[in-house]
Order: C-alpha cells, then structure tokens, then sequence
C-alpha cells in the first residue's frame, strides 16, 4: 500500500476505461470513505447514487449533451464539426465507465440558529449565507469527493471528477427522481484505466507557496 503522499500526489483523472466491472462492495467502501470527510457545521449536505443502470446512464448523456448544445446557443452553428464532436465528447465520456457516481448536494443548516436570524433579519437568504460563509456546502462536497478518489486510486482503479454535466442539474434530478432542492454537483465515472495518463504541468512551488 502507498504511504498518504504518493497515493495523493500519484492520483490522475482518468477519461477512458476498459471494459471491466467493479463490485458493488467495493464502490460502497469508496462512498463510506467519501463520507467519512469533513463537512461545513457536520452537515454532511451529500448524497450519492451509484448508476450501473445503462438506461439510466445513457438518458442523463443525452440531457447533458442537449443542454450543452443549447448553451451553445447561436454560436453552434458557427462551430466546426469537429469542435461540436469533441465537445460531446468532453461533456458525456462519463457514459463509458462502468459505474458513475452521481454526487448531490442537501442543505446545509448553519449550526448557530441565532446567528442565522441575524443574517436574515438583515435581507440575507439561505444562498446568501452559504456565499458569506464562503461555500461551506460546496466545500463540504469538495472534501467528500477528494476522499472518494483517493479510496478509488487506492485500490487501482480510476476516476474523474466532473462538474461539466452539473450543466444539466436539474434535467439529472428529475431522471433520478429527487427533490428540487438536492442539487447535482458532479459525476465521479470509476472503473479499471484503460491508459497512463500524461505527466502534468505543474505550476512552480513558489507561484502558490507562502510564508509570512
Ligand atoms: C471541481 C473539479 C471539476 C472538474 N470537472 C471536470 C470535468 O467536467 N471534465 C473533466 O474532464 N475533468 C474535470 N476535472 C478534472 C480536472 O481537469 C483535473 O483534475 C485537472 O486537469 C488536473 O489533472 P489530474 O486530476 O490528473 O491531476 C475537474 C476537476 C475538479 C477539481
């Protein structure tokens, strides 16, 4: 087993799998792992569908390249083929791994009612605190799926973290029936890497390190 650094640091997005499933037990531990992370007021605001259905799987590809081409708007059809191709591509290859892990987003309840009424007293409604707390909920998902990937990378496999088809949100509640207010964040494909990614450009140390 990688000691905590290398397995971080040897962890990639992975955008192509091979033909290979996973056991659902094991897709269980990398969620019992990716909820185990920290969360704003330990709201732990997730919650996480596994898809293995294909049916299911191609009807949220289908909303997400439609509203990608609508948000393309006029511009579509100045575009390439090419471009309208590869961008199908960047927007679905989700579709092609074995499992997808859909990830939502709950409410956040702010652990200090009092201050809360504060808030509101002065105009302040729930986005607006979420905005002033600095994103706690969308945080709180950044750190539950940071989990899941290392647990996934641990056990050799891969993944991608994808906030792309976050695009079509609402279109992806609806196909999996849940209500309005549980938001779509990201699809997290899984499964067995079909390549070695290249090596990535990393910015120099001392563009994002500090000492004061
Ligand atoms: C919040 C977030 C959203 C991302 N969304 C996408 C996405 O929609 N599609 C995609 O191909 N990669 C997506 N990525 C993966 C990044 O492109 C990738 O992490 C980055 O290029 C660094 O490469 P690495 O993950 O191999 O280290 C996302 C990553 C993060 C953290």
């Amino acid at each position: 087993m990688k000691d905590f650094a290398s397995l971080a640091i040897t962890r990639r997005s992975i955008r192509k799998f091979a033909d290979q499933d996973i056991p659902l037990s094991e897709i269980e531990q990398f969620i019992r792992v990716a909820t185990s992370a920290p969360s704003g007021c330990n709201s732990q605001c997730w919650k996480f569908i596994v898809l293995k259905d294909k049916g299911i799987i191609k009807r949220i590809e289908e909303a997400v390249i439609s509203k990608s081409e609508e948000l393309l708007g006029n511009k579509k059809h100045e575009l390439s083929q090419d471009y309208l191709n590869a961008r199908r591509k960047a927007v679905s290859f989700f579709s092609k791994a074995p499992v997808v892990v859909a990830v939502f987003m709950t409410k956040l309840d702010y652990y200090d009612p009092t201050f809360v009424s504060a808030l509101k007293e002065q105009g302040y409604d729930h986005q607006g605190i979420m905005s002033l707390t600095a994103h706690p909920d969308l945080l709180s998902i950044g750190a539950a799926v940071q989990n899941l990937l290392l647990a996934v990378h641990e056990k050799g496999y891969g993944a991608c973290w994808m906030n792309e088809p976050a695009i079509a949100a609402g279109e992806i509640g609806k196909i999996l029936g849940l209500p309005e207010d549980n938001r779509l964040i990201s699809l997290i494909p899984i499964g067995v890497p079909a390549y070695t990614p290249r090596e990535k450009k990393m910015k120099d140390f001392d563009e994002v390190f500090f000492v004061v």
